[in-house]
């Protein structure tokens, strides 16, 4: 972010002044047990209430980690997290009570059905029997498993896994929605589910997705943010980054389809004005 080509406010958008902050993260490190190098490395970043914020990294850029200590898995060395304005450090247990987590690898009981996770994380979020029920139905007809309910979680493909993971992070009005990587081993249609899913249940939760689909961070992100080697590297709405970073070409190939019926002469089918490799200059790269 020191870079002297770009100025610091092509990293960062300003935070948005009329957003209330779900989850804040304040200076946090994360130097496992006989490690050297920090798995975070002095975060700061904020996630706000009504927002899908994406989070995007490298493999090992410490999303799951930054995401475990805020969902209370393990301390940090330093810094800390808050979540609503409560303190992990001291407010963990109450944090807990509105707080879902979607794990990157699916943590499932192998014999509870599909009804029955749901039904159970329901009423560990101290809802009453009736309204677990109802929430069960609500959330097997979102994730399009009603025809698996009765289905042991052993027994589920990898994405009815996921989708039912994705289910339980959402269960007992979570108001922070942590999901590590929810779409990961999801099928196209199944992954349209989930983003469905997901927009539903945006208004007045704080959503932290991490991803490395670039589709899925641009069409459900308001905000992206963006780390690296444990540090935010940027951040900001999808306009505002691909405006900062989008400078470049797009290039369009366009090859003349061989006509297979004419006897081997080349057919009149063709994208283009003239067949042929057209690129066309997106914006100037101002800062190259
Ligand atoms: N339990 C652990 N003990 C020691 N080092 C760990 C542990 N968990 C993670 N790390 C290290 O911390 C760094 C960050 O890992 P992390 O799992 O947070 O990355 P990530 O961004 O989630 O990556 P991915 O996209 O592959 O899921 C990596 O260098 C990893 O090797
Ligand atoms: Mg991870």
């Amino acid at each position: 972010a020191e870079s002297p080509r770009f100025p610091l406010n092509t990293f960062f958008e300003p935070e948005p002044p009329d957003l209330m902050p779900g989850v804040c993260v304040q200076n946090l490190v994360k130097i496992f047990a006989g490690r050297t190098k920090p798995a975070v490395d002095g975060m700061n970043v904020t996630f706000y209430e009504g927002q899908i914020t994406a989070f995007l990294g490298h493999n090992g850029a410490g999303k799951t980690t930054t995401m475990s200590i805020l969902t209370g898995l393990f301390p940090p060395t330093s810094g800390t997290v808050l979540v609503g304005g409560k303190d992990i450090q001291i407010h963990m247990d109450s944090i807990r009570q509105s707080l879902g987590m979607c794990p990157q690898y699916n943590i499932l009981f192998n014999h509870l059905t599909v009804a029955e996770h749901i039904l159970f994380y329901a009423q560990l979020k101290e809802r009453s029997r009736e309204e677990a029920v109802l929430e069960m139905e609500m959330m097997l007809e979102d994730i399009g498993l009603p025809h698996k309910r009765n289905e042991e979680a052993q027994n589920l493909s990898g994405g009815m896994q996921r989708k039912l993971s994705v289910a339980i992070a959402f269960v007992g009005e979570a108001k922070v929605v942590v999901l590590d990587e929810p779409t990961s081993g999801v099928d196209p249609y199944s992954r349209r589910s989930i983003w469905d899913l997901l927009l539903k249940y945006r208004s007045g939760r704080t959503i932290i997705l991490s991803t490395h689909h670039m589709d899925e961070a641009d069409i459900l992100g308001d905000r992206v943010a963006i780390i690296s080697q444990g540090k935010l590297f940027c951040s900001g709405s999808p306009v505002f980054l691909k405006n900062s970073f989008g400078s470049g070409f797009y290039l369009t190939v366009v090859r003349k389809m061989k006509n297979t019926q004419g006897g081997g002469e080349w057919g009149s089918v063709s994208l283009g004005k003239s067949a042929s490799t057209r690129a066309k200059p997106l914006r100037k790269l101002t800062q190259q």
